[in-house]
């Protein structure tokens, strides 16, 4: 019996559906990437903004024809649209067997077999549901150990930013323990994986949640948030000291984190990302907005002028830091001159790079129900300028980095070029060089010779 995984979104959802892959392998199923020749189809979805929604689609019309020929064919729809549609996804696409939640992907086998004995419409969907312990377990560690391995730390998220529907579908914060996580991230390293990212909504919440954690801790992880803290107070952060953990495990080369929310960022997780060998010089902190008001109306919980002081303080401790971001456009009343004092700010800052969104109501947030939605026209056109004006300062970062030497983690053959090998700065630019196959696994020293868009080109050293 052979099964195709389509996933869409973000990294966490790559992560779970790894560990489907794992469990429907460790069950005797085979991976097929063609589902013409697939028995079974999980569609690991995402419903951050509408066009993900859109492919889902498309993709279910087109499996529904391949099902009027192969009846048998199962298909089950998993990730943040199965939680957000739940039922009404059964009902309005009959021709779905199964439809398993954000925390209850780790039920695959359990459901497939459930649908292969004739159970039909099945939805489970209990966001109290934990399938953070079965990461470690031996089951959803049979496949190769990837070079670079993803392991979430903290799942859901509780900050409700109006616009976004990751609090609704995902659940509230929800950490994994500490020694879960250091058992995972050992059991990598041993089967070779040489470089982990610890992921999140927001890392930084990492732990609060946990018994143990101090009261201010749980006040914070209750969403009481109260005043907004800079990187000036003194806090002993917990996800500082995981690093420090994830850090101290044998043949692990490398660590990164994804995502970092501004307002979570302490000052022993600088002097961490200073002061840390592994900790790879790079943080992915999304502004989102570049005035005050914009913000304010989003929930984030920080201002410009508080962003950027972070930013000066990581650039003032860790030389050489890579800073990117995500950025929408459009959020409901954002005006010309929101727009115009925004792009301001993100050319003050220079971003190495960013992720770019035309903004997109989510159906039950906040911003969603506004009555002053930016017209689709102006939202494209200020993205377009976004994106020119944000590629043009990429560039023009990449090309005052010309020159130096970087340490690269080699990952393979370039995707495009003969007897070219890529790999990745410790700043989380790709490099393409010259390079014998054997280098893969690596860390070699590349000079960095001429500047792209997506990154460097280099010779070794
Ligand atoms: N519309 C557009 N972009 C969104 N994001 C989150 N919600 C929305 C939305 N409703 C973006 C944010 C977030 C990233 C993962 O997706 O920028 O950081
Ligand atoms: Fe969404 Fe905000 Fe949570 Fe990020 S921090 S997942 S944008 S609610």
């Amino acid at each position: 019996m052979k099964y195709r995984i389509v996933t869409f979104g973000c990294q966490m959802n790559e992560a779970d559906s790894e560990v489907m892959a794992s469990l429907l392998d460790h069950a005797g199923w085979q991976a097929t990437s063609a589902s013409e020749a697939a028995d079974l189809v999980v569609i690991n979805t995402c419903s951050v903004r509408e066009k993900p929604e859109h492919k889902v689609n498309s993709l279910l019309g087109e499996l529904r024809i391949e099902k009027e020929t192969r009846p048998e064919l199962l298909l089950v729809v998993t990730g943040c649209m199965a939680q957000r549609e739940g039922r009404a996804l059964v009902k309005r696409s009959r021709w779905v067997n199964a439809v398993l939640g954000t925390r209850c992907f780790h039920r695959i086998v359990e459901v497939v077999d459930r649908a292969r004995a004739g159970e039909h419409g099945l939805v489970i969907a209990d966001l109290a549901d934990d399938p953070a312990k079965v990461r470690c377990e031996p089951e959803a560690q049979q496949r190769a150990a990837p070079l670079r391995a993803f392991v979430p730390i903290i799942l859901g998220c509780t900050n409700f930013c109006s616009y976004c529907i990751v609090p609704h579908v995902r659940g509230a914060e929800t950490s994994r323990p500490r020694d879960e996580i250091l058992r995972e991230v050992e059991a990598l390293a041993a089967r070779g994986t040489r470089e982990v990212t610890l992921l999140g909504q927001n890392v930084l919440a990492w732990g609060r949640d946990l018994p143990g954690a101090g009261p201010g801790q749980e006040q914070v992880a209750r969403g009481d948030k109260g005043s907004v803290r800079t990187p000036d107070e003194r806090e002993r952060g917990m996800f500082a000291e995981l690093l420090r953990a994830v850090g101290d495990v044998d043949q692990l080369l490398r660590v990164r984190f994804l995502t970092c929310h501004p307002r979570d960022v302490t000052e022993d997780l600088i002097d961490a990302v200073a002061d840390l060998p592994k900790v790879c010089e790079h943080l992915h902190l999304p502004i989102q907005a570049g005035t005050d008001g914009l913000l304010r109306e989003m929930n984030r919980g920080y201002t410009v002028d508080q962003y950027r002081k972070i930013v000066d303080r990581l650039r003032a401790r860790v030389p050489g830091i890579a800073i990117t971001t995500d950025i929408m456009v459009g959020f409901p009343g954002e005006t010309d001159e929101d727009f115009a004092r925004s792009m301001e700010v993100y050319e003050g800052i220079r971003f190495d790079a960013a992720f770019m969104f035309a903004y997109s109501p989510r159906p039950g947030t906040e911003a969603a129900k506004r009555g002053d939605q930016v017209p689709r026209a102006t939202i494209v056109k200020r993205l377009n300028h976004l994106i020119e004006v944000q590629n043009g300062i990429t560039v023009e970062r990449n090309r005052e980095e010309v020159g130096a030497v970087a340490e690269v983690l080699v990952e393979g053959p370039a995707e495009r070029g003969e007897g070219l090998m890529a790999g990745k700065t410790r700043t989380n630019k790709q490099v393409v060089f010259p390079g014998e196959r054997s280098l893969a696994g690596a860390l070699v020293r590349v000079r960095q010779t001429e500047a792209q868009l997506w990154g460097f080109r280099g010779e070794q050293q």
